[in-house]
């Protein structure tokens, strides 16, 4: 012991000789994206380059992050939607925040078991696939909401790139063709779809072919001229509404007419004097990361470093013990009471921290609670303003693609996000997910979303822009890019870049990306108790897009700072881009 230690010393002596200053540990990652006036990073390269425009022509991170929202539902069809639903943070330049709920909403006629059969058994891919999956979609409310209220252009200046790109067409780069990756079959099912997501013989597109959507086009012009109106009073809900009827979906044309954003208050907690902005319900993601972050907090994690199985151990135990509280505890707050004062209490952390042993993995079966019965695409960006406003966006169709269904005529594609509700408590959903009657399905209704576009700030100015997609796994993406940041000192795209690990109650299983542990820790993490699984399904593990103020990372920062604006786009996303002016 004592060798190896006097080893490691003389090695850092002879780095400290050859460097001079103490330099951060270095990740193999691009450079960060650096600008001083202004960053967009999301998952597709044009869409970024929309929303910078925005920026330089003087509009404001809000104005960016409406025209970025209807660009990705051109350009990023996977996720990027008008058909979806989401979240979006706002930290404004005076320190102000405030959070909108255009996420979905359950149709009037949705009932709480319309999943199974008459044995209470849950009908495979029904609440996944076709029209009885789709919830009442929000964005086209939510950027109206958004931009009205706190943006400063012109709707049609905002919608007009996404019409051009949707009627001119755009050609895809090998990025763009990989989102399209393994959804052939189940576009081929809905022959809308089909029509404008494969080419001609139901073939997948190639490198170089043109993805033009002449319907979303006309249904993007028509928001662009009579605004929401057009998408929830007029023919594009009729059209939904019509093939939702023709094809077994109980969507009405008053749900749409009823649909309304919420304005909520964010969540907030502080982490090592991190002051952290996230999603409240009907987002569990906030308020889980919020307890994760807090029950950290008691733990030397920069000390302990980045991947050693004592830092794993602690966020696996914290994790297992907020998940269950998302799991069982949460739901749409205009339908349960979610105890968010408790579950962000220091306090609480505390008692949770008293019950992890630190030698010994903890058993998900014995945090049952009593009386418990027994994804993929989503896609986040990042966006700050010359004035330092900031604006952090989840949105989602759920799975990729939705639920595979364009209503004829509107070049929409639907979402599938009624698999987020307790199709049946104790029954996993598509993200493993297994929840309880907090969330259970309702008219009306919300699902319980992990989507967490969080901002952080210190010391009243902004430092940090971040989210992801993931399913399940976006509280803990998203918190392991938090913690690279202020506790492992990676830099903005080292930070996004980094291997993940993952535990979310049940199963009880951490499951890690390939590379993200070493034999060596794993042995350990296995000696104490934890069953370690390696999930190479690339796609569950998210793409974070992120940007950090003053600096690439805390060292450049704490030695002074470096740009302005350091913008990091996850090296999972083939298609994304860092841009900055
Ligand atoms: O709201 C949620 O939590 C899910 N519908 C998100 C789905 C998702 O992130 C899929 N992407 N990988």
């Amino acid at each position: 012991m004592r060798s190896t230690a006097m080893k490691s010393l003389s090695f850092a002596l002879l780095f400290a000789c050859a460097t001079s200053l103490p330099q951060p540990a270095r990740a193999a990652s691009p450079e960060p994206v650096k600008a001083e006036h202004g960053m967009v990073v999301t998952a597709q390269h044009l869409a970024s380059d929309i929303g910078v425009e925005v920026l330089k022509k003087g509009g404001n991170a809000v104005d960016a992050a409406v025209a970025v929202g209807y660009a990705l539902a051109v350009v990023y069809p996977t996720a990027g939607n008008i058909g979806g639903g989401g979240f979006m943070t706002i930290r404004f330049k005076d320190g102000k925040t405030t959070f909108l709920d255009f996420r979905e909403r359950a149709p009037l006629a949705a009932t709480k078991t319309m999943y199974q059969d008459d044995k209470g058994e849950l009908v495979k891919g029904l609440s996944t696939n076709g029209y009885l999956a789709v919830g009442v979609p929000g964005p086209v409310a939510g950027f109206e909401f958004a931009r009205s209220r706190y943006g400063t252009r012109p709707l049609k200046e905002l919608i007009g790139p996404a019409i051009k790109l949707a009627r001119e067409g755009f050609a895809l780069e090998q990025g763009d063709v990989d989102s399209f990756d393994g959804r052939t079959e189940r576009l081929a099912k809905d022959p809308a779809a089909a029509a404008i997501f494969l080419k001609p013989g139901g073939k997948p597109f190639a490198v170089g072919d043109r993805l033009v959507q002449a319907d979303l086009a006309a249904s993007l012009a028509s928001i662009a001229e009579k605004g929401p109106d057009a998408f929830y009073k007029g023919a594009i809900a009729d059209q939904i509404v019509k093939a939702s009827a023709e094809k077994g979906g109980i969507l009405s044309k008053r749900d749409f007419e009823q649909y309304a954003v919420r304005e909520l208050e964010p969540v907030k907690c502080n982490y090592r004097g991190y002051d952290i902005v996230s999603s409240p319900p009907p987002s569990s993601g906030g308020v889980i990361i919020c307890e994760i972050l807090n029950i950290l907090e008691g733990y030397p994690l920069s000390y302990l470093g980045y991947g050693s199985a004592e830092t794993v151990h602690a966020m696996v135990e914290a994790m297992r013990h907020a998940y269950v509280d998302r799991n069982t505890a949460l739901g749409d707050p205009d339908f349960v009471e979610n105890p968010v004062a408790k579950l962000v209490d220091k306090a609480y952390a505390k008692e949770i921290r008293d019950k992890i042993d630190p030698f010994k993995a903890g058993l998900s079966e014995a945090l049952m609670p009593e009386g418990f019965g027994e994804s993929k695409e989503t896609t986040h960006y990042s966006i700050i303003d010359d004035e330092g406003n900031a604006v952090a966006v989840t949105y989602t169709l759920n799975g990729s693609f939705g639920a595979g269904v364009v209503a004829p005529g509107t070049g929409i594609l639907l979402n599938n996000e009624m698999d987020d509700f307790t199709a049946k408590p104790g029954a996993p959903n598509l993200y493993g997910l297994v929840q309880g009657e907090a969330n259970a399905i309702a008219p009306g209704k919300t699902p319980l979303s992990s989507m967490s576009p969080t901002i952080i700030s210190r010391d009243g100015k902004p430092f940090m822009v971040i989210g992801s997609p993931g399913g399940a796994r976006i509280i803990t993406i998203t918190l392991e890019a938090i913690l690279n940041v202020i506790d492992h000192g990676m830099n903005i795209q080292e930070a996004v870049d980094a291997p993940r690990l993952h535990h979310q109650w049940l199963p009880d299983k951490v499951f890690m990306e390939p590379y993200a542990l070493s034999p060596d820790t794993r042995k350990l993490l296995s000696a104490m108790g934890h069953d370690v699984q390696i999930d190479e399904s690339w796609t569950i593990w998210g793409q974070a897009t992120g940007i950090l103020v003053g600096g690439e990372s805390l060292s450049e920062i704490e030695a002074g700072g470096g740009a302005r604006y350091n913008g990091g786009v996850d090296s999972r996303i083939g298609a994304g881009a860092a841009r900055g002016y």
